[in-house]
């Protein structure tokens, strides 16, 4: 059993607000790691189904350690945020944080929670925000906890600490607890020393702690995506070139990835990047630029090519299978990458929407994502299927959004005998273009000669 963490003699209680991929991990991995928590989230169903072990979403791994933490007791899950704030010495706030209509990050979220939060402050806590937020939100979070405080005529004290989450979805429990960096942003020395022993086990690993002030540690955040999509969308850019000189992107990226300057990550061409963060956090960062007098010019860039990138999906099909009427198209992946069942912003969406548009018929398949799919996309009217193979019987076309593993073992052979139309729109470059063409299918990548 994981060793327990002390504070001033007694074991350490932290509370997580929020049970969603970031909140649910850090919960989890925090009471696996020797702490006593409770996670709230507002979410009655989530909560019930959690109590009973019942995951709210694929993470690999994550069910294990719930499993494990809360049969010892050391997790615990409520509806309740003044229960489980009550009961803690620090507060980890992993609420959302959307876009609004303009663009901009919606706080109300973490603004309402800190608000719960200083309305049952009972002795010191510390107020850890994980959730993306723009330049300023923590001392927005220090002045609304202290107005409340003011207004209650309490004088708990408190200090606020940004602590932004770099997780990746499919790999956010090795993540949580063996990070490349923790950032925190804090203003007093009894911050920072509770923020180490939370974080005792990954300093022993040697793991770099960066502490600095609240706007850095909530710019680095920012930055850090903005980068990562800057770098999607460029190799996207240069996929299109390559396709039209007739240029190879697998072996231009891979030569580009030696370079120690540049890295091998983030330079495989797709469909576009999706998902829950990069999309919104590039428009919060564009409008915090509006905020501030300032445009940032690339980040508008990355955005305007992801947005091209992502019809070009559609413009690939068209152009394969002529007109969309009365044909039959197979999807394979709906998450927006591979190893997690989180479909927000994912560009398989735009494409079945698309495809609909035109008068196909739309057959997906997805190892993971099927059911909050079909929940959050219940009115399009799609065939969904139970398997890879099942989804390409009597297709026009195949089309491979998500690179998940099962799909790069695609049996040709197979293949071949059930399809209507040997066609491939590989966005991933996941398959063999010389065992797909030598099986009799029209493949086209990404990036991959001429089209
Ligand atoms: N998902 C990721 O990979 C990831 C990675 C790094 C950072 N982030 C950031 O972390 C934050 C959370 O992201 P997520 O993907 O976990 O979101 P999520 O939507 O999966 O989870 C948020 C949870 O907060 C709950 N909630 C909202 N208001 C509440 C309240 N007042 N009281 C209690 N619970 C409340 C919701 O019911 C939901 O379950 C966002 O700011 C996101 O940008 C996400």
């Amino acid at each position: 059993m994981a060793q327990q963490v002390l504070l001033r003699g007694i074991i350490m209680n932290i509370s997580v607000i929020g049970a969603g991929y970031v909140g649910l991990v850090t919960a989890a991995c925090l009471a696996d790691s020797g702490f006593n928590v409770i996670c709230a989230d507002c979410d009655r169903e989530k909560i019930e189904n959690l109590k009973k072990c019942i995951m709210p979403i694929y993470e690999p791994g994550l069910e294990s350690i719930i499993k494990r933490c809360a049969d010892k007791k050391l997790l615990k899950f409520t509806t309740e945020t003044s229960e489980a704030v009550q009961f803690s010495d620090a507060v980890f706030i992993c609420v959302g944080t959307p876009e609004m209509d303009d663009g901009s990050a919606d706080i109300s979220q973490i603004l309402n929670v800190s608000r719960e939060i200083a309305q049952n402050l009972n002795g010191y806590k510390l107020i850890i925000n994980k959730s993306t937020v723009p330049a300023g939100t923590c001392r927005r979070i220090k002045a609304e906890v202290g107005n409340m405080l003011g207004r209650l005529d309490e004088e708990s004290e408190f200090d606020i600490v940004s602590n932004p989450e770099f997780l990746r979805e499919g790999r956010a429990v090795e993540d949580f607890i063996r990070p490349e960096r923790i950032i925190i942003g804090v203003e007093s020395a009894r911050a920072e020393e509770m923020m180490r022993r939370i974080y005792h086990k990954q300093i022993q690993l040697g793991i770099p702690f960066i502490s600095t002030g609240f706007e850095t540690s909530e710019m680095i955040k920012y930055a850090s995506n903005a980068f990562l999509a800057s770098k999607i969308s460029f190799i996207n850019e240069i996929a299109n070139m390559c396709e039209r000189c007739g240029a190879d992107i697998k072996i231009v990226s891979k030569a580009m990835g030696m370079d120690s300057r540049i890295g091998p990550e983030f330079l495989n061409p797709g469909p576009g990047f999706g998902g829950s963060c990069l999309p919104k956090d590039l428009k919060a960062l564009v409008c915090m630029g509006k905020y501030l007098g300032y445009t940032p010019e690339m980040v508008k860039s990355t955005i305007k090519v992801n947005d091209r990138q992502k019809k070009l999906v559609l413009r690939k099909i068209r152009k394969a299978v002529r007109r969309l009427k009365n044909k039959t198209i197979t999807v394979l992946g709906v998450s927006f990458k591979p190893e997690t069942d989180d479909v927000r912003e994912s560009p398989a969406v735009e494409v079945i929407k698309g495809l609909l548009k035109g008068g196909a018929a739309v057959k997906v398949y997805d190892p993971r994502a099927l059911p909050k799919f079909k929940k959050e996309y219940h009115s399009l009217d799609i065939d969904y299927c139970t398997g890879k193979y099942m989804a390409c019987i009597n297709s026009d076309c195949i089309v491979i959004m998500t690179e998940w593993k099962e799909f790069t073992n695609i049996d040709f052979s197979i293949l071949k005998a059930i399809v209507k139309t040997p066609v491939i729109i590989d966005m991933r470059n996941i398959l063999d273009p010389e065992q797909a063409r030598k099986a009799g299918f029209r493949y086209h990548g990404i990036g991959t000669g001429r089209t």
